[in-house]
């Protein structure tokens, strides 16, 4: 059973001192790094594109391609930025990777920020999560101390610098360009793109910015290799990931397995959905991804497969339902989050996000009508494509997959004046369990 597992960026965290630098040597940490710093730059960034690595923060675009689109020989300074703003509802793989191996990040940045030719880079982490940014603030200290970070690493010649910044707390400042306004401290809003970040980012210079997982892959890429790494998953979807089963789950937690595992092979080793229920509906990749049912408990997590089951991948952070939730009152408390989090730069997100919590409100407390329905996805249509960014499009996904799967049960709410399922029940320490 657990032959599905492939534990590389989590093998150690059972470890009481995984977060030290010498727990994190002793498994073998920074030999990456003193081979990375011995290869020509044009290596580890064909190394990256030979792994097929696609970037773990939702959006699944090549890294070493990214990394590839840095200027050579332009005289400005290059910048890594990592995000660690983590804050999708239901994505929770950065944040305990940060907690159990920050020098795994700490040594990804390192030899990207040399393979961009970078000697300045930034870990931008969620600032509400405290102990998370003193965690990775000592092992960056540690970093500094050990020699592998500041002047002449390693005797190698290379110079480099990391600031961990902690952000206020916005969801849209994940998006990598509110990000970067947010660094260099703006009010933090998406940019218009192009230019896109690797010609002009941070400061107006070339950056990369890349997720903490996408970043934490690259010393094993490096140790073990290209081929290795894309031996495992499916063509296309190169590698392992992090799933993060939450919600309705026996056992909920960090999952690692090759991309293309299905929901069913992970779901069995989680225990199943909770004692005595059945699986209602689920999100592959946070609440951003339209929503999937117990028809595609075999499809496989990967890119391609999830796009053609009309979802997304995502960043894997797989919710699940039972049947004791309303899918109309899960669709409004979403609808809420976004309506909060939208930056308000953009009209269709801003109002439209507002109207759609107005009209799921009514429907979740039986004062809705069929018409109502259509009105929803109107508004989905003015949003989803016409937004300024992809906040916009996430925010039409709940609405849009709820409605396609679970149209009658919107209806039930208004033929019987109100909401026909028990909140309680619902909840994770319900009197049904
Ligand atoms: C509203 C919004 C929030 C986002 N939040 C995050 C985040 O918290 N972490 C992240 O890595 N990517 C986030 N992204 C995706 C980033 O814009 C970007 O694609 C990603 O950081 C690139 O890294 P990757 O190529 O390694 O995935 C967000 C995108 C949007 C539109
Ligand atoms: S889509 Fe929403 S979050 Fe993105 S720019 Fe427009 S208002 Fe801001």
């Amino acid at each position: 059973m657990s032959g599905v597992l492939t534990p590389v960026l989590t093998a150690h965290w059972d470890q009481p001192d995984s977060f030290t630098l010498a727990g994190y040597r002793r498994e073998g940490g920074y030999r990456a790094l003193e081979q990375a710093l011995g290869m020509p730059q044009a290596d580890i960034v064909t190394a990256l594109k030979g792994s097929g690595l696609r970037g773990r923060g939702g959006a699944g675009f090549p890294t070493g391609v990214k990394w590839g689109f840095i200027p050579q020989g332009d005289g400005k300074p290059h910048y890594l930025v990592v995000n660690a703003d983590e804050s999708e509802p239901g994505t929770c793989k950065d944040i305990p990777l940060m907690l159990a191996t920050p020098h795994m990040l700490i040594e990804g940045a390192i030899i990207t920020s040399f393979a961009i030719k970078a000697d300045k880079a930034f870990i931008y982490v969620r600032g509400e999560v405290l102990h998370v940014v003193r965690r990775v603030q000592h092992a960056v200290a540690e970093a500094y101390e050990a020699g592998y970070l500041g002047r002449d690493i390693l005797g190698s010649g290379y110079d480099l610098d990391i600031v961990v910044h902690s952000g206020a707390g916005a969801y849209i400042c994940g998006e990598e360009t509110a990000l970067l306004d947010s660094l260099e401290g703006y009010r933090g809003q998406p940019r218009l793109k192009p230019p896109f970040p690797a010609v002009e980012g941070l400061y107006s210079c070339p950056t990369v910015i890349n997720n903490v997982e996408s970043i934490a892959s690259v010393p094993s890429i490096i140790t073990d290799g290209a081929a290795w790494f894309a031996g495992m998953g499916t063509e296309k979807s190169t590698g392992f990931g992090i799933f993060s089963l939450s919600g309705h789950v026996t056992l909920p937690g960090q999952y690692e397995a090759p991309l293309g595992t299905t929901l069913r092979e992970l779901l069995d080793l989680a225990g199943g959905v909770r004692a005595g229920h059945q699986l209602k509906f689920w999100t592959p990749g946070g609440s951003s991804t339209p929503i999937l049912t117990d028809e595609h408990l075999d499809v496989p997590l990967d890119f391609e497969s999830m796009a053609a089951a009309g979802s997304l991948l995502g960043t894997r952070a797989l919710q699940i339902f039972d049947e004791t939730t309303c899918v109309v009152r899960a669709t409004l408390r979403w609808t809420e989050f976004y309506q909060h989090e939208s930056c308000g730069k953009c009209t269709p997100c801003r109002e439209g996000t507002f109207w759609m919590v107005r009209v799921l409100d009514r429907l979740e407390h039986g004062n809705g009508s069929e018409e109502d329905l259509e009105k929803l996805l109107d508004i989905c249509d003015n949003i989803l494509g016409r937004a300024f960014c992809a906040l916009g499009d996430g925010a039409v996904s709940p609405v849009q997959s709820s409605i396609k799967y679970f149209r009658d049960e919107y209806l039930e709410h208004q033929k019987g004046g109100g909401c026909p399922f028990d909140p309680a029940a619902a909840t994770l320490f319900g009197s049904s369990r």
